[in-house]
C-alpha cells in the first residue's frame, strides 16, 4: 500500500501538471478559425479528399473568417482564402512561407526532384534560375514559331476528329514543350525515335505519381509506414527516372551535333549557368519539371474554355467580330496581335479566374513560428493558397460564377486598367508559376486560333435538342480538368486556306 505522503506527492505532482498544461494552454496564442479538433486525429475526418476548394470556401462562411486553420494528426494547416492574406503571407512573409510540405513517399519514388516539390534552398534557386533565364518574356520569341505550327496542328487534329477535343488539347500542350525544353518534335516521331505511345504513358506516370500524394496523411507518413508497396514505389522511381532521362538523353545528342539549337536543353548545356551544382542532374530535374507542369495545366485551361464557350454563345460572337474587325478572315491571329484583341485577351484572363487549373494553386510551408492578425502560425505550417475561392469574392468579381469577360473591360470595350493584369491562377510569391508567359501565350494562341477557325456550340440530341451540360471536373488531383463532354465543334472555313502572314 502506497504510504500517505507518497499519495500526497502524487496528488500534488499531478496538480501542477495540470495547473501549467492549463496556464500553458491559456498562454498559447489562438489559431485562425476552423472546425473543431478531435483528440489525436484533428481534423482528419474534415479534411477533404477531393473538391477541396469548394469545402474550403463552404469553411469560410462557416467560420466566419477568410483564414482556416485544421490540424490533421499534429500537423498544421493553414488554409488562405483572400488575397489579401495571401499577398501578406505568401508574398511580403515570402522568405519564411516559399518551402514545401516535406513529402517522403514523393521522396522515395524521386519526385522532389521536380522543382514543384522541391524544398526551399540553393538546389531550387538554381532550378528557378535556369527557368527564368529560358522561359523570360525576352526569350520566348525564339519560341514562337513552334507554338504557331503546334497550334496550326492543333486546329487540323480539331477539323479532323472533333469529338477528342480533349485529347488534341493534351497533344498540343505536350508537344509544344517537348518542342520549347527539349527541342523534339513529336510530329516527327522517326527522328526522335520516341514510341508514338509516350504521351500516355507519361501521363499515366505522372497520374500515378500524383496520386500517391492525394491524402495529406499519406503524403507525410514515412515510407516504412508503407513497406507492403516498396516494389510500387521502386517501381515508380524506375518510370520516373525514364520520364526524366528518355527525353533528356535524345535532346543532348542533337545539341552535341547543332550548337544553334533553340531549346531550353541545348541553351543551358552551351551557356553554363552559375549555380552550386555543376553536374548535369539539375538540368535533368529542371527540364522534367517544366514539362511535366505545364502539360496538364494547358490543357485544363483549353478544355474550360470550350465549356465557357458551350455555355456563352454571345462570348463566341463578340470574339469572333473583333478578330474579323482587327485581323480580317484570311490569316489566323497572331501574338503580335494580341495587344490589339482586348476581348480575347478578357477571355484569357475569365477562363483562368473562373476555372482555374490549379484551383488550390500549390501548398507553401513555413520554416519558422510566426504571428499573424493575432493568430499562431507553427513552424512547419503546410499553406493552401484557395484561389479558386480568392477569384470568387463576390466584391471584386460580381456573381463569380458567371463567366463574363466583361469584368475586365470598360464602357468603350479596352481593358480596365483598375482591373490587376495579374493571373491569381499563377500562384504566389517566391513560388508563383515560372513558366507563366509561356503558358499564357500559348493558351492565347489556341483561344484566338480555335475561335477563329471553329463555331463551338452545346452538341444537339436526335430531335435537334441542346444537350445540356453537366460541369463536372476530375477534381480529386491537383490540377483539376473537365470531364469529356459532347460539343459541337464545326469549321469556319477550310484550315488550310488559313495563313499565318500578316
Ligand atoms: C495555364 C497554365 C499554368 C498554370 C495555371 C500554372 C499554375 C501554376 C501554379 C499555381 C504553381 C504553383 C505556384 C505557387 O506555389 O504559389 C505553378 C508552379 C510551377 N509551374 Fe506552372 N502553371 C501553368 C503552366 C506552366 C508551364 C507551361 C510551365 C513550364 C513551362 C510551368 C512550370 C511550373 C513550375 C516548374 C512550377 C514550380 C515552381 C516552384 O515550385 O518554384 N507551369 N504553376
Amino acid at each position: 500500500m502506497a504510504s500517505v505522503p507518497s499519495v500526497w506527492s502524487l496528488a500534488l505532482a499531478l496538480l501542477l501538471l495540470v495547473i501549467a498544461y492549463a496556464r500553458g494552454f491559456r498562454r498559447r496564442p489562438a489559431h485562425p478559425p476552423g472546425p473543431k479538433p478531435l483528440p489525436i486525429i484533428g481534423n482528419l475526418l474534415d479534411v477533404p479528399k477531393s473538391k477541396g476548394h469548394v469545402v474550403f470556401k463552404e469553411w469560410e462562411k462557416q467560420y466566419d473568417s477568410k483564414l482556416l486553420y485544421a490540424s490533421v494528426l499534429g500537423q498544421s494547416v493553414l488554409v488562405i482564402n483572400s488575397l489579401e492574406d495571401a499577398t501578406e503571407l505568401l508574398e511580403k512573409r515570402a522568405s519564411t512561407t516559399s518551402d514545401r510540405p516535406w513529402l517522403p513517399l514523393m521522396d522515395l519514388v524521386g519526385a522532389t526532384r521536380n522543382t514543384l516539390l522541391k524544398r526551399y534552398g540553393d538546389s531550387w534557386r538554381f532550378h528557378r534560375r535556369i527557368l527564368h533565364q529560358n522561359l523570360r518574356k525576352g526569350v520566348l520569341e525564339h519560341y514562337r514559331p513552334i507554338l504557331m505550327q503546334k497550334s496550326h496542328i492543333l486546329l487540323h487534329r480539331l477539323a479532323q476528329d472533333p469529338a477528342e477535343f480533349l485529347t488534341h488539347f493534351k497533344i498540343y500542350s505536350s508537344s509544344l514543350l517537348m518542342g520549347v525544353v527539349y527541342g523534339c518534335d513529336m510530329e516527327a516521331p522517326d527522328e526522335w525515335n520516341l514510341p508514338t505511345s509516350y504521351f500516355e504513358w507519361a501521363e499515366k506516370v505522372i497520374r500515378d505519381v500524383s496520386k500517391i500524394g492525394l491524402l495529406p496523411i499519406i503524403r507525410q507518413a514515412p515510407s516504412w509506414l508503407l513497406g507492403g508497396s516498396q516494389s510500387y514505389t521502386a517501381d515508380l522511381r524506375r518510370r520516373v527516372l525514364k520520364l526524366r532521362d528518355q527525353p533528356f538523353d535524345l535532346a543532348k545528342e542533337k545539341a552535341m551535333l547543332d550548337d544553334e539549337r533553340l531549346d531550353m536543353v541545348s541553351r543551358v548545356l552551351r551557356n553554363k549557368v552559375e549555380g552550386p551544382e555543376s553536374s548535369e542532374e539539375p538540368l535533368r530535374d529542371v527540364s522534367m519539371s517544366a514539362w511535366v507542369a505545364g502539360v496538364e495545366t494547358t490543357a485544363s485551361a483549353l478544355g474550360s474554355f470550350i465549356l465557357a464557350l458551350c455555355l456563352c454563345p454571345d462570348v463566341q460572337e463578340k470574339a469572333q467580330d473583333e478578330i474579323s474587325r482587327v485581323v480580317g478572315s484570311d490569316r489566323l491571329p497572331t501574338l503580335e496581335d494580341r495587344p490589339s484583341l482586348p476581348y480575347l485577351e478578357a477571355i484569357y484572363r475569365e477562363v483562368l479566374r473562373w476555372k482555374p487549373p490549379a484551383p488550390q494553386a500549390v501548398p507553401h510551408s513555413t520554416v519558422q513560428d510566426d504571428m499573424y492578425k493575432g493568430y499562431f502560425i507553427p513552424s512547419g505550417t503546410i499553406i493552401i493558397p484557395n484561389v479558386w475561392a480568392m477569384m470568387r469574392d463576390e466584391e471584386s468579381y460580381p456573381e463569380p460564377e458567371a463567366f463574363r469577360p466583361e469584368r475586365y473591360l470598360k464602357p468603350d470595350g479596352t481593358l480596365d486598367a483598375r482591373q490587376s493584369d495579374r493571373v491569381l491562377a499563377y500562384g504566389f510569391g517566391r513560388r508563383a508559376c515560372p513558366g507563366k508567359d509561356l503558358a499564357s501565350e500559348s493558351f492565347w494562341l489556341g483561344i484566338a486560333h480555335i475561335l477563329a477557325s471553329f463555331d463551338i456550340a452545346k452538341a444537339k440530341d436526335k430531335e435537334g435538342m441542346d444537350i445540356p451540360l453537366t460541369l463536372e471536373y476530375f477534381d480529386d488531383e491537383a490540377v483539376v480538368r473537365p470531364k469529356p463532354f459532347p460539343c459541337s465543334i464545326t469549321a469556319r472555313r477550310s484550315i488550310d486556306t488559313l495563313t499565318f502572314a500578316g
